[in-house]
């Protein structure tokens, strides 16, 4: 039995990375039965309306400049309301490269977890940081997402008896 029966997906995405994998979550969610995932953008203006019928949420962010999220991710974190955070459940997810800045790897992720304890959210579980593509790591995504609405994915399927 999941947790959340729906789920609402904020992605901050320069070139599409964070967004694909935004999408294969959603799918893996949708996939289950009474579960609805949706993402949206950022820099969506429906963002906030959304956010008012949601309890869980991933939120997700390329990092860029030497550990900050993607800009639209960074407008998001300034101009929200507040109080439509505070009572959120939220994982936090985030794509970077960390051979070229081993030092600020997925540094957004660090930045979006930190805001949200400061406005009162319930971060849940550790922050998945990933460096790649975001289709070559559909299987910690999709393992990060079930998780997250509670549905056990550590099971080995080979020592699963049928
Ligand atoms: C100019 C530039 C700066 C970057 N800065 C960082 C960084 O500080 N830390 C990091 O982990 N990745 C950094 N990256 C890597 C991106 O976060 C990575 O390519 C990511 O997959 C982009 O995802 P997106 O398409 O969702 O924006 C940088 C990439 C570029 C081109």
């Amino acid at each position: 039995m999941a947790i959340y029966n729906q789920v609402l997906i904020i992605y901050g995405s320069e070139t599409g990375n964070t967004e694909r994998a935004a999408e294969i979550m959603a799918h893996a969610l949708n996939r289950q039965d009474g579960i609805q995932a949706e993402t949206i953008a950022a820099g969506d203006l429906r963002v906030e309306e959304k956010l008012k019928s949601a309890k869980a949420v991933l939120m997700g962010a390329s990092t860029w400049d030497h550990g900050l999220p993607q800009d639209d991710f960074k407008v998001f974190m300034e101009d929200v309301d507040p109080a439509l955070i505070s009572p959120l459940d939220v994982g936090v997810f985030g794509f970077g490269d960390p051979e070229g800045f081993p030092e600020a790897f997925c540094g957004a992720t660090d930045v979006i977890r930190t805001w949200l304890s400061e406005k009162g959210a319930t971060v849940v579980g550790d922050n998945l940081r990933l460096g790649g593509d975001a289709d070559d790591l559909r299987q910690d995504l999709e393992t990060f997402a079930l998780k997250f609405v509670g549905i056990a994915t550590d099971l080995d399927p080979e020592h699963v008896i049928n």
